[in-house]
């Protein structure tokens, strides 16, 4: 009914994920779940996309599907033009190994066992030879700013450095997409800004990225918001302005440098404003 024509990725060749009224059906007992009801949606290389909604509304059912974790129960689903939705569900995990990071709220790394082995890990499946694994575990992990922590445990890392680990094992195979789902819902503000600028890094260096997220503050990082309901798209948005990361992440280390800046103090009390050049 004209959903061919609207589609801009059936005719473009860098549409990474390309839905065509995808539905997914629970069946419990003699209850039906439509957690989606026919979502029709591309992302293109290099977008940077947050997916918003209500509880419920299908986002995890999405990605899921995305992630090739899942099977549609009607529609298809293509992944770099390839179709997914009749693989079977061996093909389906060497697809996620090879062209899918995940990153989650809950982070998933092993314990007890270093940053650089949990980032060899992916590889591992891959067949990767030791010394190979071990060297592009160092790059990712010097790429998310832990070159200097690669033998510390989960246990003996910050919550934002766990979720930079994970981010880590998300890239290294090198995928075609990083799927993250509520990725900073377990991090303080200013590690959520800081895995933001990190996403927004990999983007700006040509990663496709779908975040889901709950916090109208995350999702402003992003370029596009699709937002969910009952199973189906009900805005999908490109931001005019977008948040940026790095910018925040200066504001954020001036504050904390003038709370420390007796006479920024003071001039904050009486209302006087400090001679320019400060805020860089
Ligand atoms: N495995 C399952 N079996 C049955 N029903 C499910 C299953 N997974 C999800 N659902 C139902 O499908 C609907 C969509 O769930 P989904 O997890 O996709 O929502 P969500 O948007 O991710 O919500 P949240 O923001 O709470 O994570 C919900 O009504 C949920 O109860
Ligand atoms: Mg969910």
């Amino acid at each position: 009914m004209g959903s061919e024509a609207k589609d801009p990725g059936a005719s473009r060749p860098d549409a990474v994920v390309r839905t065509e009224g995808l539905v997914r059906t629970y069946v419990m007992g003699d209850q039906k779940v439509h957690a989606l009801r026919g979502v029709s949606l591309s992302i293109f290389r290099g977008e940077f996309v947050a997916v918003m909604g209500a509880s419920g509304s299908g986002k995890s059912t999405f990605m899921n599907l995305v992630g090739c974790l899942d099977r549609p129960t009607q529609g298809r689903y293509f992944l770099e033009g390839n179709d997914t939705s009749t693989l079977s569900r061996d093909a389906r995990a060497k697809v996620r190994g090879k062209q899918i990071g995940f990153v989650f709220q809950g982070f998933n790394l092993l314990p007890r066992t270093t940053a650089l082995e949990n980032v060899e890990l992916p590889m591992l499946y891959q067949g990767v030879p030791g010394r190979v694994r071990r060297e592009r575990a160092e790059i990712a992990l010097g790429k998310v700013g832990l070159g200097d922590r690669l033998d510390h445990t989960p246990a003996q890392l910050s919550g934002g450095q766990q979720q930079r680990v994970a981010i880590a094992r998300a890239l290294v195979n090198d995928p075609a997409l990083i799927l993250a789902d509520e990725p900073t819902g377990n991090l303080d503000s200013k590690t959520s800004i800081e895995v933001m600028a990190l996403f927004q890094d990999l983007s700006a260096q040509g990663m496709t990225v779908m975040l889901v997220t709950h916090e109208p503050d995350i999702a402003a990082h992003a370029k596009r918001i699709v937002t969910f309901r009952d199973g189906l798209v009900l805005t999908d948005v490109t931001q005019k302005q977008v948040l940026d990361a790095r910018e925040e992440l200066k504001q954020l280390a001036a504050q904390q440098a003038d709370e420390r800046d007796p006479a920024a103090q003071a001039a904050a009390v009486t209302g006087l404003t400090l001679a320019p050049g400060g805020a860089t």
